[in-house]
This record gives structure tokens, C-alpha cells and sequence, in this order.
């Protein structure tokens, strides 16, 4: 079914919970056009699509633009109705999608083994979220690794973001991608088995797991929705919304334990408080537990109490609290003791609580809280602490979440530690078996008053067991001066990123490769920021910049070994216009010979792009 049309008749066929808010009227979209978008798409400016060009378009299309595309953060404040609506007055009900039939595989069946040889399934090779591949795995020497070079590009229709982490066992391939699409795909050609159209964009790592004789693929989108489907086919098994706050968003990749997957639960509330009339913030960070076998829910923990009318805003908006602690990563598994490790982000509202910017240990079996480690208290922060400051918490920041996963690994004398980086820029040693005591603490990156700009450890580290690998996002950001300016910020082409290599046992730091700053003649939005998560394979660290370079580094050393510029134009297998820009999100996946990476990373400032890219020797 179309995509759009099945919103909606989805929305209308589920009665969804309000939150503590009073409940709106349906919005007009005409309504919303004339006060959201008609100030720049009625001038004449060669700039901004006239709406004549926008009545052209396919609502699908415009809600991708709303959702993670050019009009992202003009939608920040704009809820999932009002961008349905405004995108269903003015877009075409034509499907956003069409792959020539030349994209397909001759087979068009994907297979998934059992007992696969080799596989990157889910956000890590290893449910210890150590992003490490072994040399069996990797398939790869030292030697070929730095002789990588491109075997094939395959474009996401219609994006200018590439940010789904591919899955990959043995020679199969599974993404998905900002306009909601899973692909199935060969990884030895890039051609087509399948694709599955999600409700909203799918950023989430897939996790493959065995159902009877096939396999499920289990992802969540950037909407609430959860998915299981037919991994051979591409086939619904079932589907359902786990959080229904208006701003959730599932980001942080699902892992699986004993039949049961459990979902951590994100949102972008913080942004909605862009909007001075918004009554901040009622979304509560979770996990969810449900069954693999037909999605029924287990257990459900929310990180912060329910949230109740605290005081009112300097614009006399009414607000609530507590809030937040958000889930952006996968949990981190520890079956030896039954306890799984969530890493949590900040409040959004006061009053701030003792789960946000922590490690939370919790049961497997029950979702109990057994024990947390807060390295920032008092951290409540929204986006309007960045700009007028009227639905602001007291606190007032200094929004340090935990962006990414801790890593489950081993000291020289085998005892377990808990790495962990911040976006505060450091990094974190912990004791599983004494409730997180810390064991050392580094800062890879300075902290500076302007937060949040200065951006430490974003989407995750990688470690080999004897180093953790830690790259530092750091951008410098400024808001652009001319009010047609879509971008929320002008990215500055010298500051930001740089790679440490710390060693496990203590911290202490073995080498550091500074970042590469952008060329003179870069194009806008190219930034030296290494925020992507990292990759390790034995000698070989792979981490990918805000420049649109991916980079393989010496683990010796931090010499550059490999060095790959994706900023350009890419003839695809699929026979979509594609290129790359600003690699961030998701890394590199290291498997079998192959190197695969996706660019494009429109927010923040950064260069559009929309290409899947896989490396051979
Ligand atoms: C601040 C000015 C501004 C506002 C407000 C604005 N737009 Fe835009 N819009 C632009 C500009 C500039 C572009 C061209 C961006 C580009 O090419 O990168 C654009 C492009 C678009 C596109 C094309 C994107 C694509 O992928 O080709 C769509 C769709 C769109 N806007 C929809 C909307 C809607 C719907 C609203 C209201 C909810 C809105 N815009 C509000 C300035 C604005």
C-alpha cells in the first residue's frame, strides 16, 4: 500500500493515547502551510521551490524532506499530524520509490544461514558492542585494507541522508534508509532481493534472528514503530507502535537475548520546545522487552517517573517534568549476569532525575533496575537553552547524554569493565561487579561554556580489547545570517574530530591521530568532526569524518593507511542519482573481505548525500 495513505488510515484506525497535553483539533494543512512554510515557499527566490513545485511532488517525498531531509528543522517543532497534513495538502499521492528493473537480482530470495560463517548482525559484530571484527571475520590483512577500493554504490531514492547501518551475514546485506525503506541486497553486486516500506525512516541497526524455518529482521523506526519481518522475502510478520509520545523515535539498534528483543526507546521532544507555546516535555526514555515470536510486550521500564504539571514557562506555557533519559544506543548484553547495560541521555525538563546521563544495569529477565551510575547530575536541557531560552529548564544543561553504547570488555587481568564515552567529551572505565565504580575517567576532548556545541564522543568507540578507540565529534557550529537559510548551522571546515587510542588497562593515552581539516576549496558543510561510530579489525581502526572521508588508521600508531573521499558522484547499481557528503551516524562494517559504509548527513549543517558504498581489495 502507498505509504502515505497507509499513515493515515493507520492513524485512523488506532485510537492513540494522549499524553499529559490537552489534545489538539486535527490540524488543517492548509492551516499549517500558511503559518510554517508560506513565508519562504510564496516568495520568488531562486532559492526555495515555489509551491507550484511542491504541489508536484509526492506527499511521501514531503514528509521525508519534514522528517530527515532540506525541512528537518523548520519541522522540529511541528508534531507527526500537522506534518502528515501539511504534506498531504500539497504533495501528490504518487509512491516516492521506483527501482528500474535492472536493480533487481536475478534471484530475488534473500537467504540467511542458521549458522552463518561470518556476520555483522545488528549495531556490533559482538553483543559486547566492542565493534571489533576478528581477522577471521574481517577477512581482511592489513595489506588489503589499505588497498580498499570501491566495488559498487547503490542510491537511496529521493534522500539526502544515508544513515541506516547495514546487517550483513555472510553474502547478504539488509539497510534501511531515511525514506523508510529496507533494502535486501547481494553484498557481493549490490543488486536488489527485496525492498519493505516502514512507516517513517529507519535508522535503527536490523538484527536477523531465526523464526521457525526463516528468519525475522527486526528494526525499529523514527516514529515508534517496531517491526518484524520475513527476512527471505521481505515479508510483514508484525508490527507494532512501543511508544506512542508523539516525538519518539527508535534509533538505538535492538538486541536479542532468549527470544525476546529488547527495544530502546529515544525521542525528540527536546526540539519541540523550539516552539515557545509547547508544553515541555512529557516523553520518558524506556526499554522495552517483546516476544520475537509475535511482538507481545514482556516488560517495559520507563527511565524517569511519570511526568507531572510543574510550573509555567517565561511565556506562561504551561510545563511538566521530570522528562527525558532518552535511549539512544543498543544495550549492551551480559548474560554471565543476567544484566544488560543501557546508557542514558539528559532530561528535558525540570526537575532532573538520577537515571539521565548514566549506565543503568538492569535484569534481563524482569527489566528491574538493579543498579546506575550517573556521571552528570542535574543535566536538564532542551533545544531553547541554545536559542530564547523560554522553555528552558533552571538547569539549563549541559546536555552531556550518553549518545552511544557502553562497551562490555576485559582488563589485563580479566576482570570485566564497562567503557563508556559521553558526548562531554569523556571517556569512562566502569566496574560491572561494584555498581559502575569508576576505574578511570579521560577526556578525549576539551568542554568548552558553548555546549552543546562542543560534542565529545557521539556515536560510539570501538575496542580490540587492549585499546578503546574514541573519536571526538566536536564541530564548530554558528546559525547562518540569512533568514532563508534552512540550516540550522554553518558548519566551520577547521574545528572539531581527532582519534584517541586509550589503553583498556588504565586510560592512559597510546597515540592520537589530530583531525584532518577541511581542503581551502571544500564544499560548504565539509567539517573535520569525527562524530560517525568507530570500527576495529587487528591493525586497522576505520573511522569516517563530517569531511565525507572515511579513513582506515594504523592501531600502532594512528598513521592514515587508507583514505577514501566520498564527496562526489557515484554511478549506482540500482540506477538512482546518487552522492555521498558528510559520513556521521552509523560506521564502517568490516565483514568477509568488505568494507561497508553509507554517506550523506544533511542535519546539522552537513553535505546531503545518499549512497550505500561497499570496499573490496
Ligand atoms: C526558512 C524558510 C523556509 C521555510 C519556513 C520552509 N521552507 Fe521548505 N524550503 C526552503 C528552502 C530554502 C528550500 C530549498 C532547500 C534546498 O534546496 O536545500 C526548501 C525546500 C523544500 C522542499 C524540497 C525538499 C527536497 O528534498 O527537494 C520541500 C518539500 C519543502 N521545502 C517543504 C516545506 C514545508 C512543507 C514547509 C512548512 C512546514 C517548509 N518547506 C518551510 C525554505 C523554507
Amino acid at each position: 500500500m502507498h505509504r502515505f495513505l497507509f499513515v493515515v488510515l493507520f492513524a485512523l484506525s488506532v485510537s492513540v493515547p494522549l499524553t499529559a497535553q490537552t489534545a489538539p483539533a486535527k490540524p488543517s494543512g492548509e492551516d499549517v502551510y500558511k503559518q510554517r512554510c508560506a513565508r519562504c515557499h510564496e516568495l520568488t527566490d531562486s532559492r526555495v521551490p515555489p509551491r507550484t513545485a511542491l504541489n508536484q511532488m509526492p506527499s511521501v517525498r514531503i514528509m521525508r524532506a519534514l522528517d530527515f531531509g532540506a525541512m528537518m528543522t523548520v519541522a522540529y517543532p511541528l508534531s507527526r499530524d500537522e506534518r502528515q497534513a501539511v504534506a498531504g495538502y500539497l504533495g501528490t499521492s504518487a509512491p516516492a520509490i521506483n527501482f528500474p528493473p535492472s536493480a533487481y537480482c536475478s534471484d530475488r530470495k534473500a537467504t540467511v544461514s542458521d549458522k552463518p560463517k561470518f556476520s555483522w548482525n545488528g549495531w556490533s559484530s559482538t553483543p559486547n558492542n566492542a565493534r571489533y571484527q576478528t581477522a577471521q571475520a574481517a577477512g581482511l590483512s592489513i595489506d588489503q585494507a589499505r588497498n580498499l577500493k570501491l566495488k559498487w554504490a547503490f542510491g537511496f531514492d529521493g534522500d539526502v541522508t544515508a544513515f541506516g547501518p547495514p546487517t550483513v551475514i555472510d553474502g547478504q546485506v539488509f539497510v534501511g534508509s531515511a525514506g523508510g525503506v529496507i533494502h535486501a541486497l547481494r553484498a557481493d553486486t549490490g543488486c536488489l532481493q527485496w525492498t519493505f516500506q516502514a512507516t517513517g525512516p529507519v535508522r535503527s541497526a536490523i538484527v536477523a534472528v531465526p523464526q521457525g524455518r526463516r528468519h525475522a529482521l527486526l528494526f525499529g523506526d523514527q516514529t515508534g514503530f517496531f517491526y518484524a519481518v520475513e527476512a527471505e522475502s521481505g515479508n510483514l510478520i508484525w508490527k507494532k507502535r512501543i511508544e506512542t509520545h508523539d516525538a519518539a523515535r527508535l534509533t538505538g539498534a535492538p538486541v536479542v537475548y532468549n527470544g525476546n528483543v529488547f527495544v530502546p526507546v529515544a525521542s525528540w521532544e527536546e526540539t519541540r520546545s523550539l516552539d515557545p507555546t509547547y508544553a515541555c516535555c512529557t516523553f520518558r526514555g524506556s526499554i522495552v522487552a517483546l516476544r520475537v515470536q509475535d511482538g507481545q510486550q514482556v516488560w517495559k521500564t520507563y527511565l524517569v517517573p511519570e511526568p507531572k504539571p510543574t510550573g509555567k514557562s517565561k511565556r506562561g506555557t504551561q510545563q511538566y517534568g521530570p522528562s527525558g533519559a532518552g535511549v539512544w544506543s543498543a544495550p549492551t548484553l551480559d548474560p554471565k549476569r543476567g544484566l544488560m547495560y543501557l546508557a542514558t541521555g539528559d532530561n528535558y525538563s525540570s526537575p532532573s532525575t538520577n537515571l539521565s546521563d548514566a549506565i543503568v544495569a538492569l535484569e534481563i529477565s524482569t527489566g528491574k533496575v538493579v543498579w546506575s551510575k550517573q556521571v552528570t547530575p542535574g543535566d536538564a536541557y532542551n533545544s531553547s537553552c541554545a536559542t530564547d531560552k523560554q522553555n528552558c529548564p533552571d538547569e539549563d544543561g549541559p546536555d552531556y547524554d550518553f549518545a552511544s553504547s557502553a562497551i562490555l570488555s576485559q582488563l589485563p587481568d580479566g576482570r570485566d569493565v564497562l567503557l563508556a564515552g559521553q558526548k562531554s567529551g569523556m571517556v569512562y572505565a566502569l566496574d560491572p561487579t561494584k555498581q559502575g565504580e569508576l576505574l578511570w575517567q579521560v577526556r578525549i576532548a576539551p568542554n568548552g561554556p558553548d555546549t552543546p556545541t562542543s560534542v565529545g564522543v557521539q556515536w560510539g568507540m570501538a575496542t580490540d580489547g587492549q585499546r578503546v578507540y574514541a573519536t571526538t565529534s566536536s564541530t564548530g557550529r554558528t546559525p547562518p545570517k540569512d533568514p532563508l537559510d534552512a540550516r540550522r548551522n554553518i558548519l566551520d571546515p577547521s574545528k572539531g574530530g581527532g582519534l584517541t587510542a586509550l589503553r583498556v588497562a588504565d586510560g592512559g593515552k597510546v597515540w592520537y591521530a589530530p583531525p584532518i581539516v577541511c581542503a581551502p576549496n571544500a564544499p560548504a558543510g565539509c567539517s573535520p568532526a569525527q562524530s560517525a561510530a568507530v570500527t576495529a579489525m587487528p591493525g586497522v581502526v576505520f573511522s569516517a569524518s563530517m569531511d565525507g572521508h572515511v579513513r582506515g588508521y594504523s592501531s600502532e600508531d594512528g598513521k592514515v593507511l587508507w583514505d577514501f573521499d566520498t564527496v562526489r558522484e557515484f554511478k549506482t547499481v540500482n540506477g538512482v542519482k546518487a552522492k555521498g557528503g558528510t559520513i556521521d551516524g552509523p560506521g564502517a562494517v568490516v565483514i568477509n573481505g568488505m568494507v561497508f559504509i553509507n554517506s550523506g548527513y544533511s542535519r546539522f549543517g552537513g553535505m546531503p548525500g545518499n549512497v550505500l558504498l561497499a570496499f573490496a581489495p
